[in-house]
């Protein structure tokens, strides 16, 4: 049987059209512009508009996706769509996107592992189509995390921002994915979580008068978390696919923070012009987050044909994952 490649054939993204800047912050909750840039690095984010849901950016983002790689919905075998902020609990987002596309062909399901969501499914649709699935498969992750932010608490309300990015896997004559990884420890669950809603705790007036359907976050923990498992994550993904860290073109870290971002750099050893940074426009959209860098990228010139591309992203569940891309 012929061995099977996998590549990425074509990105895409979208966010949404209103900005929310840091001073904009500073009039809904006791914070300043100073605070937020230096913890951060964000200056504003994007935030959906009325009527406007997970689903309408993962389509945007999608669509771009399908005419940047010149496939049509109609040869999609997958759509698998990353999220935390899915339109509903079910049916799953991905159906609703496979029904806006006309992908009739197309098996669809939603993945959730946090901000690794990207990651995650980029990694199992590659599996996917190396395994015989079929021939083209579109992942997205998409998020409108405004609409589960507590906007009176401040610890979290200035961190996220909402967006989507996609990108089209195709099989291929050479290899795109050089290598995956991906890990998860669940005894990390309580750091990161949206404690009601769904069956351990219900939706009540009480869950709802304590404002247990919003985000909430032990921010110091997760901070720790996140500068090791970048540096770990990204050399297990160079071992695999049998690289030297100094052949890697661009490092697309997930965009939570650049605080995390640089040591994670620093620690890889991997110079500041090599790394993708977008996270003063768009603060942390989850699962968006790594699409939406790499899409930015490609638009801008920055990947080349022949590039190794290094994505690593973490999360909560805890979760984490990279993925080493020949471009
Ligand atoms: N504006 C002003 N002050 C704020 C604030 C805000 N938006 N949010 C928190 N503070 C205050 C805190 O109350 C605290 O005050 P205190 O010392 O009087 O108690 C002080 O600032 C310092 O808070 P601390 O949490 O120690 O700040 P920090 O330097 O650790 O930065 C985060 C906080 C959240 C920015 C940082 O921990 C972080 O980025 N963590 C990772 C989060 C993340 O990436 N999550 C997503 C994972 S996918």
């Amino acid at each position: 049987m012929r061995e099977s490649k996998v590549k990425i054939l074509g990105t895409g993204s979208s966010v949404p059209e209103r900005v929310i800047t840091n001073f904009d912050l500073e009039k809904m909750v006791d914070t300043s512009d100073e605070w937020i840039t230096t913890r951060t690095g964000i200056k504003q984010r994007r935030i959906a508009g009325e009527g406007e849901s997970t689903s309408t950016f993962a389509l945007l983002a999608a669509q771009r996706a399908l005419q940047a790689a010149q496939v049509s919905p109609e040869e999609l075998d997958l759509i698998v769509v990353a999220t935390v902020t899915p339109d509903m609990l079910f049916p799953a987002t991905s159906c609703l996107l496979q029904r806006e596309l006309k992908a009739s062909k197309a098996a669809s399901c939603d993945l959730e592992a946090g901000c690794t969501g990207f990651v995650y499914a980029l990694s199992l649709a590659e599996k996917y189509l190396r395994g015989g699935g079929g021939e083209k498969a579109l992942v997205v992750g998409a998020e409108t995390l405004s609409k589960i932010l507590d906007w009176q608490d401040r610890s979290t309300c200035v961190l996220f921002g909402d967006g989507a990015g996609a990108a089209v896997l195709g099989l291929s004559e050479e290899e795109g994915i050089l290598a995956t990884y991906l890990g998860s420890d669940g005894g990390g669950a309580h750091l990161l979580e949206l404690p009601a809603g769904c069956s351990r705790m219900p939706a009540s007036l009480d869950t709802v008068n304590n404002r247990l359907h919003y985000i909430k976050m032990n921010g110091n923990e997760v901070f720790k978390f996140a500068v090791k498992i970048m540096e770990e994550a990204s050399l297990e993904v160079i071992k695999r696919g049998n690289v030297e860290i100094d052949e890697v073109s661009l490092f697309i870290p997930h965009q939570a923070n650049i605080r995390i971002i640089n040591s994670a750099a620093k620690r890889l050893s991997i110079p500041e012009e090599k790394v993708f940074v977008n996270v003063h426009k768009y603060g942390n959209t989850s699962s968006a987050s790594i699409p939406l860098a790499l899409d930015e990228a490609c638009r801008e010139g920055k990947i080349k044909r022949g590039d190794l591309v290094l994505l690593v992203g973490f999360g909560a569940g805890l979760t984490w994952g990279s993925a080493l891309i020949r471009w």
